[in-house]
């Protein structure tokens, strides 16, 4: 539709039509404050002013599943999560594709990671990864591949962010449809639960670069399927 067409239509409008939503804007003004700039307030995800929004949801997630980190585990990047959320930690192992990192003990491309054997991990904590990863599927073929039976897959993705820059090449963003599909054809959808956490002011906060110690708790745990900042998956392999 060219916006000359647009015009067009927009001047077929009955009057009462065009009217009653200036009214809408005149009795609920949008009152935008320090948020009316075309700059974030923080372009680094809020580290400057706290903790950032999706941090938050990734905590309540591996919170929510503590029970499952335990015994060989397998964490992206370093064993942060490992070490708050786990217990009964036989072997904590870090996967990057990253040479430079001194502290991984695994050096591979999830996407094809033939480099680590079958079977391997009880636990593996794949959070705010596969975004980075443009075959995504083959990620998450290996995820499954190395996982013991019974072994359990926690992963969080971005749903609403900004893109992550940094060195990084951001490939995707997920949706609940997108995450179930995913996964229940590798892992069986009797397998996967997928959980969606956030809502539209905590996803306006986030993309401001808020921190989450600016929004209370009631706020940041409302879930509105219709804007989730971060989806999570929770697959259990066969
Ligand atoms: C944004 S960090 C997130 C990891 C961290 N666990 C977290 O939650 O913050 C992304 C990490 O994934 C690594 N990475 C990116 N692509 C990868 C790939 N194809 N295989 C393995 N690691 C990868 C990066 O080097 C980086 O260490």
């Amino acid at each position: 539709m060219t916006a000359g067409s647009t015009m067009y239509k927009r001047s077929l409008l009955p009057h009462w039509v065009s009217f009653r939503r200036q009214l809408k804007r005149w009795l609920f003004p949008a009152r935008m404050g320090s948020l009316r700039s075309t700059k974030p307030l923080s372009s680094a995800w809020g580290f400057d002013r706290g903790r950032p929004v999706d941090r938050y949801y990734i905590d309540s997630f591996l919170e929510a599943h503590r029970k499952d980190i335990h015994g060989r585990t397998l964490e992206i990047l370093n064993t942060e999560y490992t070490r708050r959320f786990g217990s009964n930690i036989e072997r904590a192992d870090i996967l990057d594709i990253d040479p430079a990192n001194r502290q991984a003990t695994i050096i591979a491309d999830l996407a094809a990671a033939d480099s680590i054997e079958n079977d391997s991990f009880d636990c593996f904590i794949l959070t705010q990864t596969l975004q980075l990863i443009y075959d995504v599927k083959s990620a998450v073929a290996h995820s499954h591949r190395i996982l013991r039976p019974r072994g359990v897959l926690l992963v969080t993705v971005p749903a609403i962010s900004r893109l992550a820059g940094e060195g990084y090449t951001d490939y995707w963003r997920f949706t609940p449809a997108s995450c179930a599909r995913l996964f229940a054809e590798i892992f069986g959808a009797d397998q996967v639960t997928i959980t969606a956490y956030g809502n539209v002011l905590s996803a306006v906060a986030f993309l401001e670069g808020m921190a989450y110690e600016e929004l209370s708790k009631p706020e940041l745990d409302v879930i509105d399927e219709h804007y989730p900042v971060l989806m999570a998956i929770r697959a259990v392999k066969k």
